[in-house]
Protein backbone atom coordinates (compact mmCIF):
# COMPACT_ATOMS: atom_id res chain seq x y z
CA UNK A 1 0.00 0.00 0.00
CA UNK A 2 2.77 2.41 0.77
CA UNK A 3 4.72 1.94 -2.54
CA UNK A 4 1.15 3.06 -4.52
CA UNK A 5 0.55 6.21 -6.55
CA UNK A 6 -2.77 6.61 -6.86
CA UNK A 7 -4.86 9.38 -8.38
CA UNK A 8 -8.05 9.67 -6.71
CA UNK A 9 -10.20 13.00 -7.72
CA UNK A 10 -10.41 15.38 -10.18
CA UNK A 11 -10.29 18.50 -7.68
CA UNK A 12 -10.00 21.13 -10.40
CA UNK A 13 -9.64 21.87 -13.89
CA UNK A 14 -7.64 24.67 -14.80
CA UNK A 15 -6.37 26.77 -17.84
CA UNK A 16 -3.49 24.29 -18.45
CA UNK A 17 -3.57 21.86 -15.96
CA UNK A 18 -5.99 18.98 -14.11
CA UNK A 19 -5.41 19.36 -10.32
CA UNK A 20 -5.69 15.35 -8.84
CA UNK A 21 -6.41 14.18 -5.21
CA UNK A 22 -4.88 10.79 -4.79
CA UNK A 23 -2.04 9.37 -2.93
CA UNK A 24 1.87 9.07 -3.03
CA UNK A 25 3.37 6.64 -1.70
CA UNK A 26 1.40 6.75 1.92
CA UNK A 27 1.21 10.55 1.67
CA UNK A 28 -1.47 13.22 0.49
CA UNK A 29 -1.02 14.37 -2.60
CA UNK A 30 -2.04 17.16 -4.93
CA UNK A 31 -0.57 15.91 -9.00
CA UNK A 32 -0.79 19.28 -11.03
CA UNK A 33 -0.64 17.90 -14.40
CA UNK A 34 -0.33 19.78 -17.58
CA UNK A 35 -2.43 18.35 -20.47
CA UNK A 36 -1.58 18.53 -23.73
CA UNK A 37 -2.79 21.15 -26.02
CA UNK A 38 -4.33 19.87 -29.11
CA UNK A 39 -3.76 23.39 -30.95
CA UNK A 40 -0.39 23.06 -30.47
CA UNK A 41 2.06 21.20 -32.60
CA UNK A 42 2.97 17.97 -30.85
CA UNK A 43 6.35 18.52 -29.56
CA UNK A 44 5.90 22.43 -29.11
CA UNK A 45 3.29 21.24 -26.70
CA UNK A 46 5.34 18.45 -24.81
CA UNK A 47 8.38 21.09 -24.50
CA UNK A 48 5.85 23.70 -23.30
CA UNK A 49 4.43 21.80 -20.85
CA UNK A 50 8.24 20.19 -19.48
CA UNK A 51 9.18 23.58 -19.38
CA UNK A 52 6.31 24.82 -17.66
CA UNK A 53 6.14 22.14 -15.26
CA UNK A 54 9.73 22.19 -14.37
CA UNK A 55 9.84 26.24 -14.06
CA UNK A 56 7.21 26.25 -11.55
CA UNK A 57 8.02 22.86 -9.53
CA UNK A 58 11.77 24.67 -8.96
CA UNK A 59 9.86 27.88 -7.96
CA UNK A 60 8.06 26.00 -5.31
CA UNK A 61 11.30 24.49 -3.99
CA UNK A 62 13.12 27.40 -3.95
CA UNK A 63 10.90 29.82 -2.29
CA UNK A 64 10.24 27.21 0.63
CA UNK A 65 13.89 27.75 1.51
CA UNK A 66 13.28 30.75 2.24
CA UNK A 67 10.26 30.67 4.77
CA UNK A 68 7.71 30.66 2.44
CA UNK A 69 4.90 28.32 3.07
CA UNK A 70 4.11 26.76 -0.03
CA UNK A 71 3.04 23.27 -0.61
CA UNK A 72 6.37 20.91 -0.35
CA UNK A 73 6.90 19.34 -3.55
CA UNK A 74 7.94 15.50 -3.44
CA UNK A 75 8.30 14.53 -7.05
CA UNK A 76 8.30 16.61 -10.31
CA UNK A 77 7.89 14.15 -13.22
CA UNK A 78 8.83 15.93 -16.53
CA UNK A 79 7.82 13.09 -18.53
CA UNK A 80 4.47 13.13 -17.30
CA UNK A 81 4.52 17.02 -16.73
CA UNK A 82 3.44 16.65 -13.44
CA UNK A 83 4.32 18.13 -10.09
CA UNK A 84 3.55 16.02 -6.93
CA UNK A 85 2.92 17.49 -3.96
CA UNK A 86 1.65 17.66 -0.44
CA UNK A 87 -2.13 18.54 -0.75
CA UNK A 88 -2.63 21.33 2.00
CA UNK A 89 -6.00 20.61 3.90
CA UNK A 90 -7.81 23.72 4.00
CA UNK A 91 -10.22 26.29 2.32
CA UNK A 92 -9.33 29.08 -0.37
CA UNK A 93 -8.78 32.34 0.94
CA UNK A 94 -11.62 33.25 -1.75
CA UNK A 95 -13.84 31.50 0.12
CA UNK A 96 -12.75 31.71 3.70
CA UNK A 97 -11.83 35.33 3.59
CA UNK A 98 -16.26 36.42 4.73
CA UNK A 99 -16.52 34.28 7.67
CA UNK A 100 -13.24 35.44 9.05
CA UNK A 101 -13.51 38.38 11.96
CA UNK A 102 -12.36 41.77 11.33
CA UNK A 103 -8.99 40.62 13.85
CA UNK A 104 -8.37 37.46 11.70
CA UNK A 105 -8.49 39.27 8.45
CA UNK A 106 -5.74 41.42 9.43
CA UNK A 107 -3.62 38.86 10.53
CA UNK A 108 -3.91 36.73 7.57
CA UNK A 109 -3.70 39.70 5.22
CA UNK A 110 -0.54 40.99 6.90
CA UNK A 111 1.09 37.49 7.07
CA UNK A 112 0.72 37.27 3.25
CA UNK A 113 2.07 40.65 2.63
CA UNK A 114 5.05 39.57 4.65
CA UNK A 115 5.34 36.12 2.59
CA UNK A 116 5.44 38.52 -0.68
CA UNK A 117 8.33 40.68 0.94
CA UNK A 118 9.88 37.79 1.13
CA UNK A 119 9.39 36.68 -2.72
CA UNK A 120 10.38 39.72 -4.13
CA UNK A 121 13.33 40.44 -1.83
CA UNK A 122 14.94 37.26 -3.27
CA UNK A 123 13.99 38.25 -6.80
CA UNK A 124 10.79 35.93 -6.91
CA UNK A 125 7.57 37.42 -9.00
CA UNK A 126 4.46 35.27 -8.23
CA UNK A 127 2.30 36.61 -11.22
CA UNK A 128 -0.84 35.52 -9.58
CA UNK A 129 -1.33 36.86 -6.39
CA UNK A 130 -5.24 36.19 -5.95
CA UNK A 131 -7.09 34.94 -3.23
CA UNK A 132 -7.47 31.79 -5.41
CA UNK A 133 -4.15 31.07 -4.93
CA UNK A 134 -4.07 30.99 -1.29
CA UNK A 135 -5.15 28.30 0.97
CA UNK A 136 -6.34 29.09 4.35
CA UNK A 137 -5.59 26.39 6.81
CA UNK A 138 -8.11 25.36 9.89
CA UNK A 139 -5.16 26.62 12.11
CA UNK A 140 -4.85 30.01 10.44
CA UNK A 141 -1.81 28.98 8.31
CA UNK A 142 -1.80 30.57 5.01
CA UNK A 143 -0.01 28.15 2.17
CA UNK A 144 0.89 30.35 -1.69
CA UNK A 145 0.17 28.24 -4.47
CA UNK A 146 0.36 28.23 -8.12
CA UNK A 147 3.54 29.53 -9.16
CA UNK A 148 3.19 28.45 -13.09
CA UNK A 149 3.44 32.31 -13.96
CA UNK A 150 5.89 32.54 -11.60
CA UNK A 151 9.44 34.71 -12.89
CA UNK A 152 12.25 35.96 -11.87
CA UNK A 153 12.92 39.67 -11.57
CA UNK A 154 14.52 42.71 -9.42
CA UNK A 155 12.37 45.22 -11.32
CA UNK A 156 10.30 47.63 -9.14
CA UNK A 157 7.52 47.63 -11.82
CA UNK A 158 7.67 43.61 -12.17
CA UNK A 159 6.96 43.30 -7.77
CA UNK A 160 4.36 46.74 -8.23
CA UNK A 161 2.67 44.62 -10.91
CA UNK A 162 2.52 41.72 -8.61
CA UNK A 163 0.96 44.23 -5.62
CA UNK A 164 -1.32 45.70 -7.85
CA UNK A 165 -2.93 42.35 -9.10
CA UNK A 166 -3.79 41.48 -6.02
CA UNK A 167 -5.45 44.71 -5.19
CA UNK A 168 -7.13 44.35 -8.02
CA UNK A 169 -8.82 41.01 -6.85
CA UNK A 170 -9.14 42.51 -3.31
CA UNK A 171 -11.77 45.16 -4.56
CA UNK A 172 -13.44 42.99 -7.37
CA UNK A 173 -13.89 39.90 -4.91
CA UNK A 174 -13.63 41.96 -1.59
CA UNK A 175 -14.72 44.96 -2.24
CA UNK A 176 -16.25 45.17 1.79
CA UNK A 177 -13.51 44.36 2.78
CA UNK A 178 -10.88 45.79 0.88
CA UNK A 179 -9.62 48.66 3.02
CA UNK A 180 -9.02 46.50 6.17
CA UNK A 181 -7.35 43.47 4.07
CA UNK A 182 -5.42 46.00 1.89
CA UNK A 183 -3.69 47.88 4.42
CA UNK A 184 -3.47 45.06 6.34
CA UNK A 185 -1.57 43.51 3.50
CA UNK A 186 0.77 46.52 2.79
CA UNK A 187 1.92 46.49 6.51
CA UNK A 188 2.63 42.85 6.25
CA UNK A 189 4.84 43.77 2.92
CA UNK A 190 6.33 46.84 4.71
CA UNK A 191 7.55 44.86 7.76
CA UNK A 192 8.85 41.80 5.56
CA UNK A 193 11.70 44.68 4.34
CA UNK A 194 14.77 45.62 6.65
CA UNK A 195 15.78 48.89 7.32
CA UNK A 196 17.86 48.77 4.68
CA UNK A 197 16.04 48.04 1.97
CA UNK A 198 12.92 49.99 2.85
CA UNK A 199 13.38 52.70 0.41
CA UNK A 200 12.79 49.78 -2.39
CA UNK A 201 9.71 49.14 -0.65
CA UNK A 202 8.70 52.46 -0.65
CA UNK A 203 8.99 52.61 -4.29
CA UNK A 204 7.36 49.30 -5.09
CA UNK A 205 4.39 50.92 -3.51
CA UNK A 206 4.34 54.46 -4.58
CA UNK A 207 4.79 52.61 -8.22
CA UNK A 208 1.07 50.92 -7.71
CA UNK A 209 -0.35 54.31 -8.39
CA UNK A 210 1.55 55.22 -11.12
CA UNK A 211 0.30 52.07 -12.68
CA UNK A 212 -3.44 52.91 -11.42
CA UNK A 213 -2.86 56.31 -13.27
CA UNK A 214 -1.62 54.36 -16.97
CA UNK A 215 -4.09 52.28 -16.72
CA UNK A 216 -7.21 54.74 -16.58
CA UNK A 217 -5.78 57.64 -18.58
CA UNK A 218 -3.70 55.88 -21.17
CA UNK A 219 -5.93 54.39 -24.22
CA UNK A 220 -5.18 50.62 -24.12
CA UNK A 221 -3.73 50.96 -27.58
CA UNK A 222 -1.14 52.80 -26.76
CA UNK A 223 0.30 51.13 -23.73
CA UNK A 224 3.16 49.25 -23.77
N1 LIG B 1 -1.16 21.62 -2.83
C1 LIG B 1 -2.48 21.79 -2.86
N2 LIG B 1 -3.25 21.39 -1.82
C2 LIG B 1 -4.60 21.57 -1.84
N3 LIG B 1 -5.28 22.11 -2.87
C3 LIG B 1 -4.57 22.52 -3.94
C4 LIG B 1 -3.14 22.39 -3.99
N4 LIG B 1 -2.71 22.88 -5.18
C5 LIG B 1 -3.81 23.31 -5.83
N5 LIG B 1 -4.93 23.10 -5.09
C6 LIG B 1 -6.32 23.43 -5.47
O1 LIG B 1 -6.44 23.42 -6.88
C7 LIG B 1 -6.81 24.72 -7.36
C8 LIG B 1 -6.07 25.01 -8.66
O2 LIG B 1 -4.67 24.97 -8.46
P1 LIG B 1 -3.67 25.96 -9.22
O3 LIG B 1 -4.13 27.34 -8.97
O4 LIG B 1 -2.28 25.58 -8.89
O5 LIG B 1 -3.96 25.50 -10.73
P2 LIG B 1 -4.17 26.32 -12.07
O6 LIG B 1 -4.18 25.34 -13.19
O7 LIG B 1 -3.19 27.39 -12.16
O8 LIG B 1 -5.59 26.85 -11.95
P3 LIG B 1 -6.14 28.18 -12.59
O9 LIG B 1 -5.76 28.14 -14.06
O10 LIG B 1 -7.61 28.07 -12.31
O11 LIG B 1 -5.44 29.27 -11.81
C9 LIG B 1 -6.45 25.67 -6.22
O12 LIG B 1 -7.24 26.83 -6.23
C10 LIG B 1 -6.69 24.81 -5.00
O13 LIG B 1 -8.06 24.81 -4.66
MG1 LIG C 1 -4.68 29.10 -9.76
Amino acid sequence: MENEIVMEKVIHKGAEANLVYGHWFGKEVIFKHRIPKGYRIEQIDKMLRTKRTLNEGKALIRVKSYGINVPQVYEIDTKNSTIVMKHIKGQKLKDALKSLTNEQKVNILKNIGKNIAILHKNGHIHGDITTSNIILTNTEEIFIIDFGLHDYSDYIEDKSTDLHLFKRVLISSHGNDFCLCYEAFLEGYRNGYEPENIKECKEIIKNIKTIETRGRYVKKEDRI
